[in-house]
């Protein structure tokens, strides 16, 4: 038994993320499904997320970088995981052979990496193009040429053709439409399976789906399109992040709170003190005004967020004590609205969680 009282609690339910696949499923039936579980799985726990979703039937895994996809094959899981940025080097491509990695292919540099491997060392291989959001990617003339290249040895593969949307997100851009034609024009007439969307993709854009679609976001329950929760998109929410009340004082009217004094009680009034801060993941720039959930009422973050606290009014919550739950994110209180308040997305919330939260996977 753990002699500590965890300070900051990050529940992430299973059962929720096997339920955002189904969405993705009912928004793309006729599609396969590589799941983004990136970044551990975008704060979430790449392993018991994987779990979840390989138990659900997911056709794939996709991760940045070879130390992420070697963690998944070390737990066991034998679901296909594809390298989305490849290979850095010569023995990132040899384990990456020896562990059947799927690899993404962006660059010629990538190209002649791989053929410096043996020539009947087979390899699976997935070429990205770049349809117009300029990040990684050939361009889109290239492509026959890369056909060729694995015509020409025997022992690869060509797995797929991937590209990236860079304005999924946003409904009246005509760049995502361009990306598609592009894509397509390409393509025509060389074989292979085709992969554009990320969850904003699969969600808004049906032409955008294609053989394969590549959800990240969506699977942890938040939504990517701006103004919609994930509750709104029929999406369950995964993580719940919850900290306590470590202290509670009555303040008088111009008492000050936190460092630099940026708060002052407009009256007598309770704050109180959270047990939880920038050095878990909380951001810094969240003001005075940004909600918390006690008692599953809506109290507000006053003054600065220091490394390991934060204060809140407690006005609006009597029955308020120390050792109380306080919910940072979670159900009743969108991560994408705490995201506003920080002037960032669901995205960076979940990935800036750090090490000193205590995890709980629940619903395995
Ligand atoms: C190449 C690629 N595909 C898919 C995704 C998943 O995107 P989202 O989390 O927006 O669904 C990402 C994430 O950034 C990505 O880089």
């Amino acid at each position: 038994m753990s002699p500590f009282t965890p300070r900051v609690t990050a529940t992430v339910d299973l059962a929720a993320i096997r339920h955002n696949l189904a969405r993705v499923r009912a928004y793309a039936p006729r599609s396969r499904v590589m799941a983004a579980i990136k970044a551990d799985a975008y704060g979430h726990g790449a392993v018991p997320v994987a779990r979840a979703l390989q138990q659900a039937g997911t056709d794939a895994f996709a991760v940045a970088c070879l130390e992420e996809a070697l963690i998944l094959r070390e737990a066991g899981l034998d679901t296909p995981v594809v390298l989305l940025e490849g290979v850095l080097s010569l023995q990132e491509a040899a384990e990456a052979a020896r562990s059947r990695l799927q690899i993404v292919v962006h660059d010629f540099w990538q190209l002649d990496l791989l053929r410096q491997l043996p020539h009947e060392q087979p390899l699976s291989l997935w070429f990205k193009l770049d349809t117009g959001m300029h990040r990684l990617g050939f361009p889109p003339a290239a492509a026959p040429g890369l056909a060729a290249v694995v015509q020409e040895r025997p022992a690869w593969s060509l797995v797929g053709w991937i590209t990236h949307l860079a304005c999924a997100d946003e409904l009246d851009s005509p760049l995502t439409a361009q990306q598609l034609v592009r894509f397509e024009q390409a393509l025509q007439g060389l074989p292979g399976p085709r992969s554009a969307a990320n969850s904003a993709g699969l969600m808004a854009w049906p032409r955008a789906r294609l053989d394969w679609v590549r959800p990240g976001l969506m699977l942890y329950g938040a939504s990517p399109l701006a103004g919609k929760t994930g509750a709104e998109c029929g999406l369950q929410p995964a993580m719940q992040v919850e900290s306590r009340l470590i202290a509670i004082h009555e303040l008088e009217a111009g008492e000050a709170v936190g460092y630099g004094a940026t708060f002052r009680c407009p009256e007598r009034m309770r704050v109180g003190v959270v047990a939880v801060g920038y050095a878990d993941g909380v951001h810094r720039i969240l003001p005075t005004g940004a909600p918390v959930l006690i008692h599953g009422r809506r109290a507000t973050i006053v003054g600065r967020v220091s490394m390991d606290m934060i204060s809140v009014d407690l006005r609006g919550v009597p029955m308020a004590e120390v050792g109380d739950p306080v919910v940072l994110w979670g159900a009743g209180l969108p991560a994408e609205e705490i995201a506003g308040w920080a002037g960032t997305l669901a995205y960076e919330l979940f990935c800036g969680l750090t090490n000193r939260v205590h995890f709980v996977h629940k619903n395995p």
